[in-house]
């Protein structure tokens, strides 16, 4: 295997994502949703920080992920709480796109 991709986990086709549509994956225990946003694909832990939520049933907003639950919201880049009521940020993750196909390290 290239060993750039060392570590990285294929998950899903880029043509599965559509723009601003979070798609929740699982990598082993690691719940993640991915979320492509003009062409750039992101990966952040999809369990919200303030109560038990996925956030892939919330929706996209500009940069931002909405928690379906309270109405939390996390910079999608960077994983940073910007809406109340969640305090603590979520983890990110690297992404990498090779031949079409979405890769996350773990
Ligand atoms: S569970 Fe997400 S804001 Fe409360």
């Amino acid at each position: 295997m290239d060993e750039s991709l060392q570590d990285y986990h294929a998950v899903v086709a880029v043509s599965e994502l559509e723009d601003r549509v979070p798609y929740p994956v699982d990598i082993g225990a690691e719940e993640i949703a991915l979320v492509m946003m003009d062409n750039e694909i992101y990966a952040i832990n999809n369990i919200c920080t303030h109560e038990y939520a996925c956030l892939s049933d919330g929706y996209v907003e500009d940069d931002r992920i909405v928690c379906p639950l309270h109405l939390a919201e996390f910079d999608i880049t960077t994983g940073e709480v910007v809406e109340d009521p969640a305090e603590e940020n979520l983890q990110t993750y690297s992404v990498k796109v090779v031949d079409d196909q979405v890769y996350v390290k773990i």
